[in-house]
């Protein structure tokens, strides 16, 4: 990267209140960078209406509109060649993207996951962590590889349960730690140059 400001990718499948939140952090001078759009998988997602009240361009992208998987993935790579995105942050998208498609952002895609990886991976980190009855929960932010939530991790912040919380104040506590540990992370990332 130059000195021209880092080109952030957004990748999100639902509410999008991780992606609400870099938003905020960009407009905020929090993280000194640029959101060049937001891709979804999901037509009717929340995340959309939050790009687009933001003023960000959107890109839905389903596999079902294409003959294959390969297809799939080089709509979403042109999309992201075409704005030169520097750095691409998964925030609740909840499709594999493949090894054939990581290798043209090697250590650039980033992802934010709702447990103290290795600990619960997968869609429900917080439900599983809670349904396990561990004392301390929390959240990465890691690399992406092509596996489920196996990347090299950046950052974690752990969380201990009050043991009165029920699933869904557990919940909403693991969000408000995502919504500070995903900005800073980024903005750590991007003045230390690792991007
Ligand atoms: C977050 O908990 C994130 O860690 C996980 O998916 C959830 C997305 O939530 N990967 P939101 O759409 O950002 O509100």
């Amino acid at each position: 990267m130059n000195n021209s400001k880092c080109r952030l990718m957004l990748m999100a499948s639902g509410t999008g209140s991780n992606v609400q939140a870099l938003i905020d952090a960009v407009n905020h001078g929090q993280i000194q960078a640029e959101i060049v759009g937001v891709i979804s998988d999901q037509p009717q997602a929340a995340v959309i209406q939050k790009a687009q009240a933001a003023g960000i361009e959107s890109f839905i992208s389903q596999p079902k509109d294409y003959s294959s998987r390969k297809d799939w993935e080089q709509s979403i790579l042109d999309f992201c060649q075409a704005r030169s995105s520097d750095l691409i942050l998964l925030a609740g998208f909840m499709r594999i993207l493949s090894a054939d498609f990581l290798q043209h952002y090697p250590q650039q895609v980033i992802n934010i996951h709702p447990s103290l990886l290795p600990a619960f991976p997968g869609r429900q980190g917080i439900k599983d962590a809670y349904d396990y009855g561990v004392k301390i929960t929390g959240v990465t932010i890691h690399y992406v590889d092509d596996g489920i939530d196996t990347g090299p991790i950046i950052a974690q912040e752990s969380l201990k349960i009050d043991p009165n919380w029920d699933l869904a104040q557990l919940e909403s506590h693991i969000h408000q730690i995502e919504h500070q540990l995903y900005p800073t992370t980024i903005e750590k990332l991007i003045q230390e140059k690792v991007i």
